[in-house]
């Protein structure tokens, strides 16, 4: 698959600084610019500011470029639900439904320099919504719609955001749930928030608080046709999403207009080679930074055509998804390995009685993909024609970095390895000292350069950005992952180095699991520690010690799911609870999780005290032997298996 038009010109040395970024200019004149940029990079360690002063608008750019190309006809979108409702929103229309939002906002004072959440479920009307904010030159939040009350509360109060942008219900396995009363509890408590559009999906009557709810529907008709986009300049807050760290608090990353999408169109195209003609289905929520890279502005700014799916992978049935390849004649098809790992367990029928020659390319993302995943998806889904595009990035990343290239001289595959770094990313692999390690070590994954799709910080905590991701090593970006790179420079992802889980492809880190769990009034301590589980990669399992005067039951394990749910959403189930009497932690107070983790994996406690000598042994074996016990009357009915 060569395509020499893209391939990165050879003639210039990529070594030099300055051709780096004109390579990178290069890249941004495919863009709809205003204004050009007059200087490609400013480079202040760890803040990169991309394209400087050029001036653009995101929704122009997704949009009002192809309708002056007379692209208003074409499709955006074909979007599908569980039941099997479905309809297409052309160009043209998604371009009116985005313009109608942005009157209807700009009408109730949203203006640029504001924060616009977003809350809802997957639809065209979705891409409309976060569109409309990007036209008004206002920042974007998307908060998943699985998120809990707390949670969006949460992410209200650091964005400071005034508005929000919600639907009356989300469906999800046959059952619709009430997203407008999770927003009407979530400004229960006083806070920035001034006025909250509501989307109409159904009939019924809404409760709504008067001066602050407005219908969408009831003010649509009215609302202007075009609404004129705001340029902003390329270092402009696009968006801010909210993703786990190693502490209880979410961070806000936070991306810029001109680099961020300058990266997202280059590396889509790079990856996935998308065409006039293809039929794309990136399977991401736009809750996630896929959602939004490879959801919206990717496919939208090359103006291709999208499957999009509101709904559950294996409801009503297991064939659901490949149901859709083969009715929408999907070309490119970009999911995760949990998805895949559940499919692979269900009878190999409800795959072959679809036709799914359509597929050219297969992608994947969120974990990393073992290698029978890897084959089962290159053989039984894709017919050994696909290459298996598996994609490592980060929210932080704002786009691809190690990934193979099917748009330009695509390396030989490897099954679980996602192979090579993109353009001009100097991945790398390192100790802890910061250097190098040789061929097949395991080491920390670290960048060493800026490239035009990293977060310009974090909302507001520019000192938390440094430190978290430029200061553990010096003039790196530190990924917080594991990987190996063989003697061949392919990459081999290992998961996270830190405290941070990684269910089903959703970020989560252990501190907001194990306060969710101490907020239940009988516990009086808990950790939360990840196992490998066979569906979602990574299942998280809690340790918890009930308070004096309580007593564990199956009542306290529900009300610490219960817990779990409320802070964070419905999509986190713990596949384990264990009551203890102590938790094994080392002098200086810290919870050793290695330690726990070992006990579920089955280690012998002897392996466990050499590894961290600053523990107190006695604990740690006292900890040891309760577990078994408890592991052994337990027997883990709950599928989470210790590797
Ligand atoms: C973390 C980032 C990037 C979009 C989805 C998740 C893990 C992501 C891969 C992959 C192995 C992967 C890493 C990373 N991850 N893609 N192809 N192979 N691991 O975004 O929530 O920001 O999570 O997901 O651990 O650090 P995110």
């Amino acid at each position: 698959m060569n395509n020499s038009s893209l391939s990165t010109s050879t003639s210039i040395s990529l070594k030099n600084q300055a051709d780096r970024e004109m390579f990178w200019e290069q890249q941004a004149e495919k863009l709809p610019w205003f204004k050009r940029w007059t200087k490609a990079l400013n480079w202040t360690e760890p803040f990169a500011h991309w394209f400087v002063d050029g001036q653009i608008n995101a929704s122009y750019a997704c949009l009002d470029v192809h309708i002056k190309n007379g692209l208003q006809e074409k499709i955006a979108f074909y979007w599908e639900d569980e039941c099997g409702n479905n309809r297409t929103v052309t160009y043209g229309q998604l371009f009116l439904m985005t313009n109608k939002y942005a009157s209807i906002m700009r009408d109730a004072g949203v203006k640029k320099g504001d924060v616009v959440i977003v809350y809802l479920p997957m639809t065209p009307e979705a891409a409309a919504a976060m569109l409309a904010i990007t036209r008004l030159g206002a920042t974007l939040s998307v908060v998943f719609s699985g998120f809990s009350a707390a949670a969006l509360q949460d992410r209200i109060g650091d964005a400071q955001a005034k508005f929000i942008f919600t639907a009356d219900v989300v469906y999800r396995k046959g059952r619709s749930i009430n997203l407008k009363q999770i927003v009407d509890q979530a400004l229960e408590v006083p806070c920035t928030i001034e006025k909250v559009f509501v989307l109409k999906r159904l009939e019924q009557e809404l409760a709504l608080t008067q001066g602050r709810d407005l219908v969408v529907n009831d003010l649509y008709e009215q609302a202007a046709d075009f609404v004129e986009p705001v340029s902003v300049e390329s270092n402009h807050p696009l968006f801010i999403l909210y993703t786990s760290g190693t502490t209880g608090k979410p961070k806000g990353i936070t991306h810029s207009t001109g680099g961020y999408l300058t990266y997202v169109y280059a590396t889509i195209k790079w990856a996935f080679n998308v065409q006039e003609d293809s039929i794309y289905w990136c399977t991401a929520d736009i809750g996630w930074i896929t959602g939004h890279s490879y959801v919206i502005y990717g496919p939208l700014m090359h103006g291709i055509s999208s499957v999009m799916y509101e709904g559950a992978p294996d409801f009503p049935a297991p064939d659901q998804w490949w149901k859709l390849i083969a009715n929408y004649k999907i070309t490119i098809f970009y999911t995760s390995p949990t998805a895949l790992r559940m499919f692979k367990r269900y009878d190999v029928e409800y795959i072959t009685k679809h036709d799914l020659s359509s597929l050219k390319i297969l992608g994947s993302v969120g974990e990393p993909i073992n290698p029978e995943v890897w084959q089962w998806y290159y053989d039984v889904i894709g017919g050994k024609r696909c290459p298996v595009i598996d994609t490592w990035w980060q929210t932080e990343t704002g786009g691809f970095m190690i990934a193979p290239t099917a748009g330009l001289d695509l390396v030989d595959l490897k099954p679980g390895s996602a192979t090579k770094p993109m353009p001009l990313i100097d991945a790398d692999v390192i100790d802890e000292f910061g250097n190098s390690v040789p061929a097949g070590t395991k080491g920390f994954l670290v960048v060493k350069n800026p490239w035009p799709g990293m977060a310009i910080g974090l909302y507001k905590a520019p000192e938390r950005f440094k430190a978290v991701y430029w200061e553990r090593f010096k003039g790196m970006y530190y990924s917080g992952d594991y990987a190996i790179k063989d003697k061949n420079g392919y990459f081999w992802l290992l998961g996270r180095a830190d405290e941070v889980l990684n269910i089903a492809g959703h970020r989560i880190g252990t501190a907001e699991i194990e306060s969710a769990t101490v907020a239940v009034p009988a516990i009086a301590e808990a950790a939360a520690i990840g196992v490998s589980h066979p569906i979602t990669g990574e299942g998280v399992v809690i340790f918890a010690i009930v308070r004096q005067g309580f007593t564990s039951s199956v009542d306290l394990e529900r009300e610490i799911i219960q817990s779990t749910r409320a802070h964070i959403g419905s999509f986190i189930m713990p596949c384990g609870i264990y009551f203890v009497d102590s938790l094994p932690k080392t002098r200086s107070g810290k919870i050793m999780r290695r330690v726990l983790r070992a006990v579920l994996e089955g280690l012998p406690v002897g392996d466990v005290t050499t590894l961290e000598n600053e523990a107190s042994v006695d604990e740690v074996k006292r900890v040891y032997q309760q577990l078994q016990l408890l592991l052994s009357k337990k027997n883990n009915s709950n599928s989470c298996s210790a590797a």
